[in-house]
């Protein structure tokens, strides 16, 4: 075994759940570990995995930012254009994973992934600082740079 890793053992005591403590309603309970998370000082808590499966079945994983929730559900932003936005539009099951180390806790998703709607999309372009919506036109995602 990688000696490195066999160093990493980790004795998980400091939290544990009990059924009985878990709210009704799945947000209501994301929103109360949410703001724990966020008073932990989690750096990001709002970043998570997402799961996304192509045309060939192979499923694919990265990081994005939890930019909104509600009983509607768990929004983030991407480019209709990377390979995630062309895994979803053809298949729009999706798995999302938060990992909170230090509350020795995570959060995992699964559902489907909807479009906002273009006044969203818009309203959270322009909230974006003026080089972040630069780089976004200029680079395009999932697509190497060739000079
Ligand atoms: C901390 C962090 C936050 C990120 N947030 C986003 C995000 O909100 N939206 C996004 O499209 N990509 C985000 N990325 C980049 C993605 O992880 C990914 O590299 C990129 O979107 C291309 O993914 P794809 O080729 O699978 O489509 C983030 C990366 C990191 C490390």
């Amino acid at each position: 075994m990688n000696e490195l890793i066999a160093k990493l053992r980790k004795e998980y005591l400091n939290s544990s759940l009990d059924i009985r403590d878990i709210l009704k309603n799945p947000i209501e309970q994301f929103d109360k570990w949410f703001k724990e998370a966020i008073n932990a000082q989690i750096e990001e808590p709002n970043a998570m995995a997402l799961a996304t499966v192509n045309k060939e079945g192979q499923v694919s994983v990265r990081i994005v930012l939890l930019k909104d929730y509600s009983n509607e559900g768990f929004e983030f932003f991407t480019n209709y254009n990377s390979n995630k936005g062309k895994d979803i539009e053809f298949n729009n099951n999706i798995g999302l994973n938060f990992f909170w180390g230090i509350l020795q806790r995570q959060v995992r998703i699964q559902g489907y992934a909807y479009k906002l709607s273009e006044e969203e999309s818009e309203k959270y372009f322009n909230s974006r600082p003026l080089g972040s919506r630069i780089s976004a036109i200029i680079s395009p995602q999932s697509q190497k740079n060739t000079k």
